[in-house]
């Protein structure tokens, strides 16, 4: 019998048809990942379940999995899938690590410069009709010295494009070797050095419990006067709270977030904050992108499921 796949979230065609080009039979429900009791009601019915970030893949759906050997995630972070629960039912977990990895690091260097020449609060005034040209000062990127805290895929790109952009990147990564970092030209730094000299800082770790609350209360602190801080990686990784506070002191001069503690954010400490730039977790939302991840996760499952590779 041909095995049979769920996709529970938005995923592109692509993924449907090479689940169909593989002999896999494919049912595409991609708002059924938002209901979790049917969820749990259908799930046995299949050995693989493609996912975005929609669907939570909680202890009780993996109890009802009953047939199920693989969850694809269409994108990097897993934290939608409880892995414990799934290990423990011998289900396999895989992302697609790459395809959407240049789509995220454009969309950090977008809100950097978003927030470097506060670009929605000057369309939102524009569009207004108010023609406040003295209001929008902006500051230039060419040659300010941006923290990455984290190199890696992601990472390693932003630190790219900067360098392209004529910036000083240091990099804050415990896995980036003095070799890579000079061969990146990049300055590898500890996370206080990069603290203190930044005047951006943007992060590209997952969240982990050695990342969780990186950019805490007391490091925040320790930031330059008129830092501008990006997070396109993950909630959780900043105080919000806390940096709420140092931009309306003055000491944090803007921030430009794409990710927040709790998602979906209704309420945040930096929504309506003067130069906060916030966007509803689009890191991975480009046509290209999505494409890249539906093929892979498509192409990763039919193999697990019909070889076991
Ligand atoms: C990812 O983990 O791939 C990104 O955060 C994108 C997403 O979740 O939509």
């Amino acid at each position: 019998m041909a095995p049979r796949v769920l996709i529970s979230d938005k995923l592109s065609d692509a993924a449907v048809q090479i689940f169909k080009d593989r002999g896999i039979e494919v049912d595409f429900q991609p708002n059924l990942g938002k209901d979790k009791d049917k969820l749990a009601e259908v799930i046995g019915q299949y050995d693989g379940l493609a996912i975005r970030s929609a669907t939570k893949v909680t202890p009780t759906i993996l109890e009802n999995a009953t047939n199920l050997k693989v969850i694809g995630r269409a994108g990097i972070g897993t934290d939608n899938v409880d892995k414990e629960a799934a290990s423990k039912k011998g289900v396999i977990v895989m992302n697609t690590p790459f395809g959407n990895m240049i789509t995220t690091a454009e969309h950090a260097i977008a809100m950097m410069f978003a927030c470097a020449r506060q670009i929605p609060e000057a369309s939102a005034s524009t569009h207004a009709g108010k023609w406040e040209k003295s209001k929008f000062m902006g500051v230039e990127l060419t040659g300010k010295t941006l923290g990455v805290i984290g190199a890696g895929n992601i990472g390693g790109i932003v630190c790219d494009r900067a360098r392209g952009l004529k910036m000083k990147v240091v990099a804050y990564d415990p896995f980036l070797g003095e070799d890579k970092a000079k061969q990146m030209q990049v300055e590898k730094v500890e996370l206080e050095d990069l603290l203190k000299r930044a005047d951006f800082i943007t992060l590209h770790v997952p969240l982990t419990d050695q990342t969780r609350n990186i950019l805490s209360a007391e490091n925040l602190a320790k930031t330059k006067k008129g830092v501008r801080i990006i997070n396109c990686a993950r909630g959780g990784l900043v105080d919000e709270a806390a940096l709420a506070e140092l931009l309306k002191s003055g000491h944090v001069a803007g921030a430009a977030f794409d990710v927040f503690s709790e998602e979906p954010a209704t309420e945040n400490p930096l929504f309506n904050l003067p130069n906060v730039v916030c966007t509803p977790h689009l890191g991975a939302a480009t046509t290209e992108a999505q494409e890249n991840v539906a093929l892979q996760v498509a192409e990763q499952m039919a193999n697990y499921l019909l070889t076991g590779a």
